[in-house]
């Protein structure tokens, strides 16, 4: 997946992601970045009401990005995941296995599938 990023940024020209980034959120003072790859980054915070998982969609990383999220999950709160049920069905697997894996955690499981998107509500 990382060959994929580094070719779709080609089309930027000399423009960095975290350029291309800083233009598009300028402006905006609520923003908290963290720089990193997400398997050596963990979470400055202690509650989460809502995380979006879309980084790379290796299992691996979709497993260690829900694992470090989900346990600052609010009751009510929501861990969304793009790409579920679309074309990278190694994304969607590992996203069954940790719903399976956390069963008794998850409130409700919503599907939107035109958009290729999950969402699970904890309880
Ligand atoms: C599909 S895009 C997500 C787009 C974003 N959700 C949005 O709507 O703009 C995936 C993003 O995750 C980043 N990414 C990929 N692997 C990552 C990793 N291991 N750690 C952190 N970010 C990663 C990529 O550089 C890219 O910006």
């Amino acid at each position: 997946m990382a060959e994929v990023y580094k070719d779709f940024m080609k089309d930027f020209g000399s423009l960095k992601q975290l350029e291309i980034f800083q233009k598009v959120t300028h402006g905006q003072d609520n923003i908290h970045l963290l720089i990193g790859d997400s398997l050596n980054l963990s979470v400055p915070t202690e509650k989460i009401a809502f995380a979006f998982i879309d980084g790379n969609h290796d299992p691996v990383y979709v497993k260690n990005d829900f694992n470090k999220v989900w346990p600052l999950v609010s009751s009510g709160g929501v861990v969304a995941f793009h790409d579920y049920g679309g074309n990278l069905p190694q994304t969607t697997r590992a996203i069954d296995e940790l719903e399976a894996e956390h069963s008794e955690e998850v409130r409700e499981k919503i599907t939107e599938p035109a958009k290729t998107l999950v969402y699970l509500i904890k309880k």
